[in-house]
């Protein structure tokens, strides 16, 4: 299965982006927000609330930046105009960490106090390996003045588990997911069952002791033990919720969450830098040769 993912992968990253935009449509809910709205009021309607991510990534000047950073914070204001129950998902990347820490630390406080200033929230995503110390030293800086934004956490990587019991307690929201990047062997677990035993390890740490977590996972094994571990700790519902990713199909989980009153929050990618992701997102998708011969054949 990974054989055949890789392989169409690497064809897909050969072919026209034109053919690539096809797949993209399932993971991308627009290209300007303009689109996506409808998307955002529907799937608010079902009962879902949202995290919006102005998809990009490494942005290599100051003006760009600090363009993602006001595009951002016109979002903001958005959201709160047309009562779009959603935060925001940004990359450190994308809002200049390239460029400096201290641009990033800027940009991000930036949209910190716009969130705050209406009464909003800001989730920080977490990149390769080579952002992790600049991601959680910022966050621990700010979050000793801030409580309106949280930070992502990685169960591939081996320092997770030491990670998070070095965050405050009181204070830290996070989202949990397995993680994306291509990580070394040396830094990294390799083989699901390991990721997914650090996955458990750290949701137990996190639900036992009331640090609020978005458990994010389209993964059925990791589910049913997470409902597991909330059953075991007798978990308050208002110190978690379930992620998913816009486009993965997760309807049976959805509805379960929903009978037992867990919030679900959908993450809403949108914008004109559609590529990097999409691909991702593909690469992932397990029946990933019947999706594309299907989409190829759609049209
Ligand atoms: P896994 O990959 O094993 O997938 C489990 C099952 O889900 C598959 O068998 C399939 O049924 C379904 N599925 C998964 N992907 C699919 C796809 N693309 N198309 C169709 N079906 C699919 N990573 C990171 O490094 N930094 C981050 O900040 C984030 N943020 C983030 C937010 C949210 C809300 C989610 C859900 C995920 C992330 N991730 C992330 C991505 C995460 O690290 C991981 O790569 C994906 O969630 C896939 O892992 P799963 O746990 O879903 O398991």
């Amino acid at each position: 299965m990974k054989l055949i993912n890789t392989f169409i992968y690497t064809i897909l990253r050969l072919s026209p982006k034109r053919i690539v935009k096809i797949f993209s449509k399932r993971y991308v809910a627009g290209f300007s927000f303009k689109e996506t709205l409808d998307i955002c009021k529907n799937l608010n309607n079902e009962g879902f609330a949202l995290t919006l991510d102005i998809l990009g990534e490494h942005t290599k000047t100051k003006q760009e930046s600090a363009f993602i950073t006001n595009q951002y914070k016109k979002l903001l204001t958005t959201i709160n105009e047309e009562k779009i129950n959603a935060n925001i998902s940004i990359k450190p990347s994308h809002i200049g960490h390239d460029l400096s820490i201290d641009f990033f630390e800027e940009n991000l406080l930036t949209l910190i106090k716009k969130a705050q200033e209406l009464s909003n929230f800001v989730r920080i995503d977490m990149e390769s390996s080579q952002l992790t110390d600049d991601t959680i030293y910022i966050y621990k800086k700010l979050s000793k003045e801030y409580s309106n934004f949280g930070i992502v956490l990685q169960s591939y990587l081996f320092r997770t588990y030491d990670d998070i019991k070095s965050l405050d307690k009181s204070k830290l929201n996070f989202r949990l997911c397995k993680g994306i990047y291509k990580e070394s062997a040396d830094i990294a677990y390799q083989n699901k069952q390991k990721i997914n035993e650090s996955y458990l390890a750290i949701l137990d740490y996190a639900i036992s002791n009331q640090i609020y977590v978005g458990i994010a996972t389209h993964d059925e094994t990791l589910l049913k033990e997470s409902y597991k571990i909330i059953k075991k700790h007798s978990a308050d519902r208002k110190n978690f919720e379930f992620q998913g990713l816009y486009g993965v199909p997760l309807k049976k989980w959805y509805k379960k969450h929903f009978e037992n009153d867990y919030k679900v929050r959908i993450y809403v990618p949108f914008g004109i830098n559609w590529y990097e992701y999409s691909l991702r997102r593909i690469k992932e998708n397990p029946s990933i040769a019947k999706y594309v011969i299907k989409n190829l054949f759609k049209r």
